[in-house]
């Protein structure tokens, strides 16, 4: 019998602080209607001064434990997705291990916007080889603390936040029950100086160019788990695709023919929250109950680096 992993809760937290899109045209030349209609995004969340990936790192590890009903002794190991870790060392995910009491493994993992998808295929890998149950998985970033806020082309785009999944391991297979059926992982650094960001800086980007990247990649990740495991798009019963851009999104869709309510979309308040939009958005999906058990969903995300992936999975 092969092992299944599927994710059993989720849960999350978005720091208190919010700013709209009329908030920062006090502060640079853009405007709301600029931003709705070349985004979706309507607002963020921003962590307060002092608050760090750490910090909204652990309440969403609360979050999901509390809505898992279990207890730190029952996680065998602890992945953080982030690429804004608020120190060298030790990890986030120590960080949390500690303030939770969670003993057994901990890493980070960077792949920016890509990191919830290669976060939780390594967490599946390892659970699946070292035979571990229950295993928690956080996407956490802070992205504000790159921004430049005198850079419109950037400073419009992005939220802090924080979403966390349990996975837990059981023997089975997922194609007929629940779990996770395939990953599809994929990278190139050729592409690096299109979409960087650091906290002396901020972030640049050529926003054309990773759209074009972003919906070409995100769509072929889709087609990829499709075609290899001999589904339709007609079997899907949702994309939860990376928040970067409503219009991304909507490509997505329309390249797969599939309607607007498949198309999970969180962008209108949490902006893009890179490695926590696709944990963030699964979160928001599963409160509002739009998933049952059993339903055939497609992930997809891309992010600087480039990195790009997928999953597909049976909720
Ligand atoms: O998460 C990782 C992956 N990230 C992504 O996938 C993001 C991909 N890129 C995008 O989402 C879009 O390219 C953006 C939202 C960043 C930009 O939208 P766009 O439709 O590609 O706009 P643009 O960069 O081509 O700029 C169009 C115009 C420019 O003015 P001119 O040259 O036409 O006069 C910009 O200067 O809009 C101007 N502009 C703005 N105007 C008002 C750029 N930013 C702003 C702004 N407010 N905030």
């Amino acid at each position: 019998m092969t092992d299944a992993v599927k994710i059993i809760a989720t849960g999350s937290f978005l720091p208190e602080k919010t700013l709209t899109n009329d908030q920062i045209a006090e502060f640079v030349d853009t405007s709301h209607q600029w931003i709705v209609d070349r985004t979706g995004i309507h607002s963020r969340h921003l962590v307060s001064e002092g608050e760090t990936v750490k910090d909204i790192s652990i309440k969403a590890a609360k979050d999901v434990l509390k809505n898992a009903g279990l207890k730190a002794s029952d996680i065998d190991a602890v992945f953080i997705a982030t690429c804004a870790p608020n120190s060298g060392f030790p990890s986030v995910a120590s960080h949390v291990q500690t303030e939770l009491g969670i003993r057994g493994p901990g890493m980070d993992i960077a792949a920016a916007c890509g990191g919830f998808i290669y976060t939780a295929f390594t967490a599946e890998r390892w659970m699946t080889h070292q035979k571990w149950n229950k295993v928690l998985v956080v996407g956490a970033e802070t992205l504000s603390s790159y921004i430049n806020w005198e850079n419109r082309g950037t400073c419009v785009l992005f939220g802090d936040g924080a979403g966390a999944v349990i996975l837990e391991r059981q023997s089975g297979d997922p194609k007929q029950s629940r779990g996770f059926i395939d990953f599809h992982i994929g990278g190139s650094g050729i592409d690096k100086e299109l979409l960087y960001g650091d906290n002396e800086n901020g972030a640049e980007m050529n926003g054309r160019e990773v759209f074009k990247h972003a919906v070409r990649e995100m769509q072929n990740s889709c087609d990829t788990l499709l075609s290899r495991n001999h589904y339709k798009t007609e079997d899907i019963d949702f994309v939860v695709a990376h928040q970067a851009n409503q219009r991304i999104i909507d490509a997505i869709g329309k390249q797969m023919k599939l309607p607007e309510d498949k198309m999970i979309s969180t962008i209108a308040t949490h902006a893009n929250t890179s490695a926590a939009s696709i944990p963030l958005a699964l979160h928001a999906s599963n409160q509002k109950g739009l998933f049952k058990n059993g339903d055939l969903i497609v992930t997809a995300a891309f992010g600087a680096g480039f990195t790009w992936g997928g999953a597909l999975l049976r909720w």
